[in-house]
Formats: structure tokens, sequence, C-alpha cells
């Protein structure tokens, strides 16, 4: 199977061109075998095509990237490195993932996002300080970071190379970039250096850059700033930079396209007015310059405000406040010449207009203040616009201007001056930029215009075109080289590389008889013009390859740049490329009395960079110079040649020049290239239009790149990692662990039998293009083999265990089933033999039942007609019995009845007989009772019983008495018994109330011992103090007395003093004295207050014991008085002193007496106390006394120590 087999198998992803997306993504519906003619594909939507190939199979459609390296940081990891690929890559990172920069290879690609991303805060500048280029995202400031710190390694010159179409964002980038080596490569002493240069942005774009239908800030010159930077102690400083501009689109200061503006310092001034009253400046819109592209403003931006930062930044940079004034005045100057009106000519004394001249009003307003403004003289101005001077060998002539040549000479004039002025502020800026002291290396930032191509292309696209393919050929021989030196390391041999070389087509442009020469041959014929030239160049430059003639026409001209064929409309280019101004008018200029317009016109067109970069090839030393760059050399040289016959060089001939130095500067350092890409032209964020970012890719060059990049060995494998992945793809054999470099050798001679495709290094494999891949889908294929392999195997092994287990699941399933048929046998049989038994035993059963039944009925049928004759028989004897019974109660009612009657009968006869009897008895007791005998007999009777009766009586009160009082006693005895036990609960209570109380005696005793200890220490003390207080009196009394005498004396003394004066005097030393006197009082005052203090606190602790000592007492008497006689006790007789109170404690409580002895000691002691306390007071109280009696008696000084002296009798 052929490797082409093997990546174009079925369902193989694969790009086809599409319309309108460029590229779009498909499936093979077959695979691909060797030989056919058709291949079977998916498109994404659905639609199945069939694609036809060329039986070798070289126009085999390109496969797509495996999915895992979709979206990655560098287009050249990309396995398949071609241009769907590198499309698809960077349209994943910008739209779905919004990463604007990627890598590709060594070019940064930047994509503008039309929408303000946070990616360039000083956090992130410092995020990428120290890293290298692959460790961070793909970004503007890590390509920054890398020539930063080369610089510092190695001190060798770098560049930064944007390029870009118009609006890609090459400005914005090339300011991130100086931004960020002013960040890092600031010193803390000249933050100055970074101002400034960040500085330069604002005015290089107030005069360079201007609204266009493209870019509202589109820079119309090329610009080249190196960053100077110094060596101090290992680290780079940014010292100072110098700008160099290439191509100022000069023609824009007097048109503009519709929808574009002039440059932006125009409409500045305009803006601001208000502030130069002098300038006599209008509206912008009534400026000729100014209103011709009808789009005065850009949203969002204020002009005035743009104005302010303008000056500031020029302030910054230098620019003195005379200067500025002058350059304002030189802009608004362009701006009214601008307005000088050139009018018609009539023939004189007729109507009719002379068509070879014109006329401008000697009074115009705009001529006047534009004489006033640059201070020339306006008439002069006017004068060499109406006519011009023709040359010749010994005189000149005078030819009149029609309107045509005036407007064109006043165009001119203004481009001319603008010109100057801008390079005028070039050179100031690096002036201010670079103070000339010694740099030792440069980062040069060239921020260019890119390849450009419209529908009319002019002269100014044709130097555009020109420069990108110098700058293509640069970056072509930068690759080549870097491969060069890449596979020099690696010790492998190669052939040179297959890449597409730009020289001819540079050839054709600069070459003797080519295109710029050609050009500058016509711009000297006196009659030449841009058909005569296409007519040479078509004649001359045929045989060029790059060159195509039109097929229609002689007015424009094909040529094959390395991203494009461009049409050039011939037209204008004589005209651009002469750039002719009236020398007379640069005179008038010239002349002028402002020092800024006359320094202006002077000045000298230089090279600064060609200076600086011949003075560095003389320093390259040991540099290698590749081919192509002699190349280059020789043709400057020849150019040098060529131009050195000019008398004047014309614009195309000064940009060859400038761009030939250019470009051996850019040799003469390491290059880093940024590609800005316009993803569209709405400037809308983050929209992709895959048409233009195609055509910006292929002519940036990125494809280029990967075209390179591909064209020699674009894969590289270190071995390790080659061995690590590729292990699998050789037998066991061939594979050593410990020789890994041998491993891979065999690997790859086993899978790649052309030996051109590979190389081995000296720690790399090289492999050309689409080897790799192949060698993935070698080892994709052997890990399908593999993985089927191990997955067959793995699936019989499920397989098998499956079976085993099924296999033992069904035999178990068996038998148990077995065992259940059997069991369910037995369990049949022994069923029915059951059934036999329980059938033998029912059927007994049922018999017994029946059997019994029958007894039972036959049994209960004998049982009812036994009870039923039983019944009848008790019935019988019943009725018997209940018969016998009636008659007998008959019998007895009967025999009851007789005997009552015959009872009663009886009865009736007694009582009859009784009545008898007792009539009988009651007669005889009538007569009777008729005698007295028998009267007296019951009357003693009587007598006797009422006796006995009254005897009884007595008895019973006897009784009733003895009774009553024993009730009393009784009752008496209870209260007594009540009594009894009130008192022996109380005595209960009182015994254990006595324990308690012996306790706390005893304690209280050990406590008034260790008082009384203290208490005599302090009488100790007190009788000291005493002691003290005494002697102390004794020498006071002992003062007294003397001052008395003093005071007598004194008296005496005064009462004999004479005179005022005197008296006065005496006075005094008698104030004096006494003045001593009284501090002497006031001091024993003060020892008597002491002492009184003292005795104060004696007292205190007096009462304090005294309170203590009224406490025990009361709690001793209180303890020993019982409930009974508590009222009795006398209230007030309660103190330490009442004898009362002790005697009858002592009476009481004898036993109490030896404990309280202690206690009455102390209370002595205090007594004691007390009357030495009361005798101390006495003493006191007679010193105080005496005192008053000293001081009565010093009456004649009294007064003058009185108000200090006199005490408070109360205080004491
Ligand atoms: N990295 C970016 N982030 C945000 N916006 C950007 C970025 N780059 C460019 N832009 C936007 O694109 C606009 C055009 O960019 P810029 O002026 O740098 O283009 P250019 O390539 O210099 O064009 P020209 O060749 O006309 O000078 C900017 O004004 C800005 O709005
Ligand atoms: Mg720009």
């Amino acid at each position: 199977m052929s490797s082409e087999e093997m990546l174009y198998a079925k369902g193989s992803k694969i790009w086809i061109p599409h319309a309108e997306q460029v590229w779009e993504s498909a499936s093979l519906e077959e695979s691909y075998h060797k030989g056919d003619t058709i291949l079977k594909i998916q498109t994404e939507s659905g639609a199945l095509k069939e694609i036809k190939l060329k039986p070798d199979g070289s126009n085999l459609p390109p496969l797509r990237n495996p999915a895992i390296l979709v979206g990655q940081n560098d287009l050249t990891t990309l396995s398949y490195l071609h241009e769907p690929g590198v499309l698809y890559n960077l349209r994943v990172r910008f739209c779905e993932r919004q990463i604007i920069y990627t890598y590709c290879g060594i070019i940064l690609v930047a994509i503008n996002p039309y929408a303000d991303l946070p990616l360039y805060g000083p956090n992130i500048i410092r995020a990428y300080r120290g890293h290298a280029m692959g460790d961070l995202e793909p970004h503007i400031f890590a390509l920054a970071e890398e020539a930063y710190t080369k610089l510092e390694r190695e001190n060798c010159n770098l560049s930064i190379i944007v390029s870009g179409e118009s609006g890609a964002g090459k400005t914005v980038s090339a300011k991130y970039a100086m931004r960020y080596f002013a960040a890092v490569g600031g010193s803390e002493s000249e933050t100055q250096v970074e101002r400034k240069v960040l500085a330069s942005s604002p005015i290089m774009e107030a005069f360079g850059n201007a609204k266009t239908t493209r870019n509202d800030n589109s820079s119309r010159f090329g610009k080249f700033t190196k960053l100077l930077f110094t060596n101090q102690m290992g680290v780079m400083y940014l010292q100072g930079a110098t700008v160099h501009t290439y191509l100022l689109e000069k023609s824009r200061v007097v048109y503009q396209a519709q929808g574009e503006r002039n440059y932006h310092i125009f409409y500045q001034l305009c803006a601001a007015r208000a502030k130069y009253p002098e300038l006599v400046l209008d509206h912008q819109d009534n400026y000729q310059f100014l209103n011709m592209g009808g789009s005065p403003d850009i949203e969002r931006i204020s002009d005035a405000d743009q104005f302010n930062e303008t000056v500031q930044a020029m302030t910054v940079l230098g620019f003195s406040i005379q200067q500025i004034a002058d350059i304002v005045k030189i802009l608004a100057g362009i701006l009214h010449l601008g307005n000088i009106e050139v009018s018609k000519k009539y023939m004189e004394g007729s109507d009719v207009e002379d068509s070879d001249s014109c006329d401008i009003f000697q009074n115009d307003l705009h001529l006047q203040v534009t004489g006033d403004l640059l201070k020339i003289n306006a008439e002069d101005l006017r004068r060499w616009l109406l006519m011009r001077k023709i040359e010749s060998a010994n005189e000149y002539v005078l030819i009149p201007n029609n309107k045509e040549m005036a407007m064109a000479a006043r165009d001119a004039l203004a481009k001319h001056i603008y010109a100057k002025l801008f390079q005028y502020i070039v050179n100031v800026l690096n002036k201010s930029l670079h103070n000339g002291s010694k740099q030792c290396s440069f980062i040069g930032v060239l921020d260019i215009y890119g390849f450009e191509t419209f529908e009319v292309n002019s002269f100014e696209q044709f130097c555009i075109n020109y420069a990108n393919e110098k700058l293509q050929q640069q970056f072509n021989q930068h690759v080549f080289k870097l491969e060069q030196e890449e596979y020099l390391k690696e010790g492998i041999t190669w052939t040179m590389i297959d890449f597409y070389d730009n020289q001819p087509c540079i050839d054709l442009i600069e070459t003797r008889l080519g295109v710029l020469d050609l050009l500058d041959e016509e711009c000297r014929m006196p009659k030449g013009s841009d058909e005569s030239w296409a007519g040479k160049l078509v004649d001359k430059c045929n045989k060029f390859p790059h060159f195509e003639k039109p097929r229609f026409g002689t007015t424009s001209f094909f040529i094959k740049h390395f991203s494009d064929t461009v049409e050039y409309d011939v037209n204008g280019f004589l005209e651009k490329n002469r750039d002719t101004v009236s020398k007379e008018l640069t005179n008038v200029l010239a002349q002028s009395n402002m020092q800024l317009c006359k320094q202006v016109m002077i000045l000298e067109e230089v090279d600064t960079l060609g200076t600086d970069a011949n003075k560095m090839a003389t320093t390259l030393g040991g540099r290698v110079v590749i081919s192509a760059n002699r190349k280059q050399q020789l043709n400057e040289t020849r150019r040098r040649v060529v131009s050195s016959k000019q008398h004047k060089k014309t614009v195309g001939s000064q940009f060859q020049e400038s761009l030939t130095s250019l470009i051996s500067t850019l040799h003469a350092t390491t290059p880093h290239y940024v590609r800005c890409i316009k993803p569209n032209d709405d400037k809308i964020a983050f929209k992709w239009e895959t048409a233009k970012i195609i055509q910006q890719l292929r002519a940036c060059g990125v494809l280029e790149t990967v075209r390179i990049s591909a064209a020699g060995f674009p894969s590289r494998w270190l071995y390790p990692d080659f061995y690590m992945r590729y292990q699998l793809l050789a037998h066991r054999s061939q594979i050593d662990k410990n020789d890994m470099k041998q491993s891979c050798r065999n690997i790859v001679l086993k899978w790649i039998q052309d030996e051109d495709k590979y190389r081995f290094g000296n720690t790399q494999i090289f492999f050309r293009a689409g080897q790799v891949a192949y060698l993935e889908q070698v080892r994709a294929n052997l890990r399908k083999k593999y993985i089927t392999t191990v997955q067959s195997v793995v699936r019989r092994f499920i397989k098998r265990r499956r079976y085993v287990r099924l296999q033992k699941i069904i035999f178990g399933i068996q038998r148990h089933a077995r065992g259940y048929m059997a069991r369910m046998r037995a369990q049949k049989l022994r069923e029915a033999r059951a059934a036999l038994i329980l059938s033998k035993y029912a059927r007994g059963w049922l018999c017994r039942r029946r059997y019994l039944r029958l007894c039972h009925s036959v049994a209960g049928i004998q049982q009812y007609a036994r009870g039923m004759l039983a019944r009848n028989r008790f019935y019988a004897m019943r009725d018997y019995y209940r018969a016998v019974q009636i008659q007998r109660f008959v019998r007895g009612v009967l025999a009851r009845r007789a005997y009552q009657k015959r009872r009663r009968s009886i009865i009736i006869c007694q009582s009859a007989v009784r009545r008898f009897l007792a009539r009988r008895q009651f007669k005889r007791m009538k007569a009777e009772a008729k005698t007295i005998s028998h009267m007296e007999n019951k009357y003693m009777g009587l007598e006797n019983k009422i006796i006995s009766m009254q005897q009884r009586i007595d008895e019973l009160n006897r009784d009733n008495s003895a009774l009553k009082h024993k009730t009393s006693e009784i009752s008496v005895l209870k209260m007594k018994l009540e009594m009894k036990k009130n008192l022996e609960h109380e005595f209960k209570n009182i015994k254990a109330a006595c324990l308690d109380k012996d306790k706390l005696i005893e304690a209280l005793n050990k406590q008034l011992e260790s008082e009384r200890d203290e208490k005599m220490q302090l009488l100790e003390e007190n009788g000291h103090s005493q002691e003290e207080w005494n002697q102390q009196k004794q020498i006071w009394c002992n003062e007294n007395r003397e001052l008395r005498k003093q005071v007598d004396s004194m008296i005496e003394m005064a009462k004999n003093a004479a005179g005022n004066q005197r008296e006065h005097e005496e006075r005094m030393l008698t104030e004096i004295d006494n003045k001593e006197l009284n501090e002497a009082y006031q001091r024993a005052i003060k020892d008597k207050e002491v002492i009184e203090n003292e005795n104060y606190l004696l007292k205190e602790e007096l009462s304090h014991f005294q309170q203590q000592h009224n406490g025990i007492a009361a709690f001793n008497m209180h303890h020993t008085r019982t409930a009974s006689n508590a009222s009795s006790q006398n209230e007030d007789d309660i103190g330490y002193g009442s004898a009362k109170n002790t005697l009858e404690i002592n009476s009481r409580y004898p036993d109490l007496r030896n404990k309280n002895d202690s206690f009455l000691d102390n209370t002595s002691i205090v007594v004691k106390l007390r009357s030495i306390l009361e005798e101390e007071k006495q003493k006191h109280r007679s010193l105080q006394e005496q005192y008053v009696k000293l001081a009565s008696r010093n009456k004649p000084t009294e007064d003058s120590f009185r108000p200090t002296c006199c005490p408070p009798r109360g205080s004491t």
C-alpha cells in the first residue's frame, strides 16, 4: 500500500476549493487507489461530488490536519502545511477563540481585531518579560521580548519588520512593540528618553497620517524607527531613537479622493484656529486642500484634542514655542496657498480668452495672507505662479503659464513645502531623540506599507510593491539563511531549497533598462510622456519573465510580483517621478523673512539611514553576508554609477536608494517579522472574510514561509521524541532503548524508502513535508492493526469467558432441572402413597363416622324414649306427691281449725272461771282496804323507801364531786405533761447551741489574745509618741518664751524708735522676724496637726476595738439570755464599763468569768488609753490658751501676720 493510498482512505478529511469560502471541507466516500482518476467525496454541506484526478495522483486534494492540531500557536507545527490548513487554523483561533496573534515560524501573524482588547497593559508587559517566545501565547510583546533578550545576550542589532495592507494594524503593532521596548529598556534616571520616544508617535501621525477609505489613521509614509540602546553593566537601556521616513504621499496635500482627508495636522489646526488668530484661519470646509474628500470628520476623534496632544508631544520633544508658531504658520500658509484663485485671462481689449496665460487677482486675500504668514513677497509669488522661466544655453525666457499650469505650479509648491516641513520635523525629532552619544546597538521597527493592488495602480503602488518585493527578498533570504544555519548545525548535507527567489522581478524594476531606469530616462527627455515610456517598456522589458504587456492599448503594463500580478496604469508616472517644482517659486520661499521657512526650504535630502548603513557595513567584520546580499550590493553600486550621471534625482531613484540602504540595514540586523492582516473592509470586530485574508496571506509572505518550510525539511524531530512516538513502527529486535539514534534510523529506513525524504542530523531527524503525516498514518494503521489484534484477543477472551460462564450456567440449570424432576417424581410417588393411605384412613374415618352417627342416633332415640318414659313417670309421681301435699294441708287446716275452736272454747271457759275467782278476790280486798292498820303499814313502807332513796342521793352526790375533782386534776396533769415535753425540747436546743457557742468563744478568745498583743504594741507606740510630743511641746514652749521675750524687746525698741522712716524699717525687720515667728508657728501647727491626725487614728482604732468588744459583749449577753427574761434587760447598760452587766454576767454565768478575763483586761487598757487621750486633749487645750495669750501680748505686730497665722479655733 502506497503512502497516498494509506492517507486517502475512506472517511479521510480533505479540503476542496470553494467559490466563496475559498476552501471547503469534505470527506472521502471511497478509498483512493493508485491510478484512480475519480475521487468520490462528500462535502460538509452533504453534497456528493466527484473530483477528477490525474493518473499519477499529483493533483490529489490537500488533506485536513487532525483535529488535535487545530488552533495551534505556530502554523508550522501543522502536519499538513498548506493554504487551507493555515487558513483554517487562523480562522479557528481568530473567530472561535478571539486570539489575534499566531506564529508562523519566525513570523508573527497579527489579525486586526477592530476591538479594544485587554492585551497591552503593564501587567501583560510584566508577564511577557523574561519569557521565551514559545512559553506564552503568541503576542507582539513575546516577539519584542525575544528581540530584546537577543539584544541583551548578543549585543547585536535587531529589527522588527511590520507589514500588511492599509488598516491591518501595522502602526498599532509597531507602537506596542516600541512601548514594550520603552517599558523594559527604560532606565530610572532617564525617563525622559522613553517619554520622547513614545511622544514621537503622535507627531508623526499628525503630520504623516490621514484618513483614507481603508483606515481612519492611515500612515502615508514608511517609517523605520531605530531604538538605540546602551549597555550598562550588561543591561540594555534605551538611550535614544532615530526616525527614518520613506516616500511621503505628497499628492495628498493637494488632492484627496472621495471620503478621504488631508493630513490630520491641517484639520487639527483648523479646529484650534481660535488659539492662532494671526493665522486668519477659517473652518476647514473653506479650504480647497481640505474639502475635496467631503469627509471632514473622524468618528469619535476630536481634532482640537488631537491638536493639543500634538503640541504637547512637540513640547516634550523639544520644539520651542517659536518653532511651533512658525510651523503652524507654514501649515496655514499652505492652506491659504491652496485657496489662491487662478482666473482666466482675456486678450487685451477683447472678450476672447487667452488660453496661454492666466491671472491671479493682485489683492487676492489668500495670496496676501500667504505672503504675510510665510513672510515672503506676495507679488513674487504671484509672478512665478503666472510665469515660468526656461533656461537655454546663455539666456532664459519667461513664458506665461496657462491656468492649469499655474494651478499645477501652486500645488507642486504646496506639496514641496509640506514635504520639506515633514522632513524638517523628522530632523528635529531625530535631534531631540538622539543626542549623538555613543550607542551600542539598536532595534529597528519598520512600519511600512504592505503590498497593494487596486483597480487602478499608479506610481505610488509601483513604489510600494517594489519595496515589498525587496522586503520579501530580504525575508526569503533570511528564512533561507536560518534554514541553512539549522542544517549546518545539525551537520547534514543538503541541496539548495528550491525557494521562490524574486530577484528576477527586482531586476525587472531596478536593473539597467529596467522599469525605473527607463522611467528616469523618459523623465529626462524634454518631450517624454507616459505613453512613450509605456511603449519603451514593452520594447525593452518584454524579455523579463515578470513583465507582461497589456493585451489591449499601451497605457498600462503588468508586473508579476511574488504575491500577485499587478496592472499599472502609466498615467502620471512621469510627472510623479519628476516631482518638479518651480525653481523660482522655491527661491521665493527660500528668501522668506521667516527663519524657519528659509531653513525648511534649503533642507538637503540626506539619506540618514544610508549613511548609518555605510558606517555599519564597515563594522560588520566577520558577519556572514549571503549571496543574495552580495548581489544587492552590486546592484547598488551600479545604481550609484547610473544616478551619478543624473542632474536631479527622481523620486524613483531616491526611493530606490533609500530602499537599498534600508535593506542593507535590515540585512545587518536579525529581523523579526510581524505580518498584519486586515480581516474585513467594514472595520467590524472579529469579522472574517476568507477571500480577503487569503489574499493578504499570500501577499505578506506567510504562505511563502509555509512553502519554504514545506520545500525544505519542515518537520524536525528530536531523537528521543521520535523514538518515544514511533518505536512501535519497528520490530522489537530493531529497537534498542540505549541507542535511540540507531533505533530511530531503523524505523525511518524501514518505512521511508526514498532517501531524499529525510536527513539524520546530530540531534534531530529532518523530514520533508508530508513524511511525518505519512509516518503518523503508518503509526495510526499499525496502531489500528495492533489495536485490532488486542481487541480480537480481548473479544475472544470476553466471548470465551461468556461461553464458559454460559456452559457452567446451563450445566447448573440442567442439574437443577434433573434434580427437580426426580424430586417431582419422588414427590408424586410419595403423594400417591400418601393418597392411598389417606383414602384408607378417610374411608375408615367415613365408615366410623357413619357408624358413630348411627350409634349416636340410636342412642339419641333411646335417650329420648327413656327420657319420655322417665318424664311421664316423673309427672305421675309429681302429681301423686302434690295430691298428697294438698291432702296434708287440707287435713292440717281442718285439724288446726278444730284445735283453735277447741282452745278458744277452753280459754273462754278458763276466763269465765278466773273472772269469777277475781271478782271474788276483789270483793274481799275491797272489804280489807277499808281498815286503818292497813294504811299504816303502807305508809311505813313508803318512808323507808324515801330514806333509802335520800341516802342513795347523797352517795351519788359525793361520788359526783369526787369525780369532778379528779377531772380537774387530770387536766392539770395534762398541762404539766405538755409543759414538760416543751421544756425537754428546749433544753435539747439550748444544749446544742451551748456547744456551738463554746467553740465560738474559744475562737474569739484566741483572736482577743492576738489583738491584745497588738494593742499593747500600739499603746507602747502611743507612749513614745506622747513622749515625743511632750518634748516637742517643751521645745515650743521654750521657743515661745524666747519669742515672747524678743517680741517684748522689739516692742520696747519700737517704742523708742524715732522718725517714720526708721519706724518703717524696723517694722519691716519686725515683719521679717514675725515672718520667722510665723513660720515657726506654722511649723508647730503642722506638727500639731500631724499629732492630732495620729491621735485621730488612735481614736479610730480605739473606737474600732470598742465596737469589736461591744459586739463580743453583745454576743455574750445575747448568748446568756433566756427567752423568759429577755424583756427585763436594761438596754442602756451595755458598755464595757457597765458593772451591772459584768456583774450580772459573772453572777449568772460563773463559768464564763474565766473566759472573759482577757477581755476585761483589754477593756481596762482601753479605759486607760482613753484617760491618756483625755489628758492629752487637756494639755493641748492649755497650750492653745497659752498661745492665744502670747498672741494677744504681741498685739502691735499682730496686723502684719494675722492673715497667715490666726488659726481658726474650730479647726483644732
Ligand atoms: N491590535 C489591535 N487592537 C485593536 N485595534 C487594532 C489593533 N491593530 C489595529 N487596530 C485598529 O485598526 C486600525 C488601523 O490600524 P493601523 O493604523 O495600525 O493600520 P496600518 O496597518 O498602520 O494602516 P496604514 O497602512 O494605513 O497606516 C487602528 O486605528 C485600530 O482601530
Ligand atoms: Mg499605519
